[in-house]
């Protein structure tokens, strides 16, 4: 078998009730779609799986990234599924298709997406993360944790396969730009940059070739930006990523280990709020405490030739009972200071929202001192 590619693309395309859950109809549609492209033979296979109001398709294919066919699947599959949303009356219905029609790739009209090409190994393990209520820049802790970090992850001191570090790819979404650091080498200039996640995010990380050059994809993840797409806030630019793990990467336990931290993300209540990333099984993934807390959720697969072995709620585990707890302390204290910063976002990251109605609105009342 050559290389496969894994799609993992998503959107909201309406919320049970208001935007805190998914209305089983909806995967239901986009399983009768799925199943036929399968049938077909476009798709090797398929899973589908939510984190709040975001639905996500994972499939494998052999067309590679950016393909028109599988990006206008999705896109024909979230309009199905609109058109039900709109029946029910679901709320945004259609929110996150920001173009009217489909023109061959669906990056920047509003669904996310982290594809990654590879040839199976002979057990891949992979570990799909989807996030609500957070932004993309939500996944640099942890891959920053999981890749470069040996108190997280052991095997960058022990397994000979990863002592020499990977190569990170990051992207600095204001200046449509992007740089590749080598960690362990480059590891302080790649935290300047990825420990400001509004503005840099890590889009895949890569295994070292011998010679040190960039080898094979290891994780990659979802980059929108929707309020930089559509100029204002039109709705949440909630994540997906992929990451590769066991034999030379890192553990399936070394992957999830930074989720243990909730560590704080924006896009807490109308995308303006910081909140911790709380670590939800499958069914806890309905965020309603003043839309939130954040959450993120993981499913676990083993390929066989292309054929999902799953998905596994990963965490489920007991073991992140402890994260959980941290997570609404976190979110009890962050609430207690309402408006004020640091739970809203910084002033410049509200330009976005209606602050700029306020400003242009007081703009001749304002006194020079
Ligand atoms: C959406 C989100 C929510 C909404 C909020 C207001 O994913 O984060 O917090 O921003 O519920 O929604 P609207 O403006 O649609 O009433
Ligand atoms: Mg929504
Ligand atoms: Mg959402």
């Amino acid at each position: 078998m050559g290389k496969i590619t894994l799609s993992v693309i998503k959107a909201d395309i309406g919320g049970y009730v208001g935007h805190s859950a998914m209305h089983p109809d909806l995967p239901a549609k986009a399983d009768e779609m799925l199943g036929k492209a399968k049938k077909d033979g476009l798709l090797i296979d398929y899973s589908i799986i939510s984190c709040g109001d975001d639905l996500d398709l994972v499939m494998t294919h052999t067309k590679g990234e950016d393909n028109e066919e599988i990006h206008g699947l999705s896109w024909n599959i979230f309009e199905a599924c609109t058109e039900v949303a709109k029946k029910l009356h679901l709320y945004g219905a259609g929110q996150d298709l920001l173009a009217d029609a489909f023109s061959g790739n669906v990056k920047g009209m509003g669904p996310g997406v982290a594809e990654a090409v590879f040839e199976e190994r002979k057990s891949e393990t992979i570990l799909v993360f989807a996030g609500d209520k957070c932004a993309p820049g939500a996944w640099n802790l942890p891959l920053y944790r999981m890749f470069a970090d040996p108190f997280n992850t052991a095997g960058l001191v022990i397994d000979p396969n990863m002592h020499d570090g990977f190569w990170f790819e990051v992207f600095d979404i204001h200046n449509e730009r992007r740089v590749f650091f080598d960690s362990p080498k480059e590891m302080y200039d790649l935290l300047v940059f990825v420990g400001s996640p509004d503005h840099f995010l890590i889009k895949g990380i890569y295994r070292k070739n011998e010679d040190g050059s960039r080898g094979e994809i290891c994780a990659s993840s979802s980059t929108q930006k929707l309020a930089l797409i559509a100029g204002k806030y039109v709705g949440k630019d909630d994540p997906v990523m992929i990451v590769r793990s066991q034999s030379g990467l890192p553990a399936v336990g070394e992957v999830l280990e930074p989720f243990a931290f909730a560590h704080t993300t924006s896009g807490f209540m109308r995308g303006s709020h910081m909140g911790p990333l709380m670590p939800v099984s499958f069914e806890d993934a309905t965020p309603t405490r003043f839309d939130g807390p954040p959450r993120v959720i993981c499913a676990g697969y083993q390929l066989a030739d292309g054929m999902f072995v799953g998905p596994r709620d990963m965490f489920t585990d007991i073991s992140f009972d402890n994260s959980r707890q941290m997570a609404l302390d976190v979110a009890d204290y962050l609430r207690r200071h309402g408006p004020f910063e640091p739970h809203r976002l910084p002033y410049v990251e509200m330009e976005y929202t209606t602050m700029p109605n306020v400003e242009k609105k007081l703009q001749d009342r304002w006194e020079k001192l």
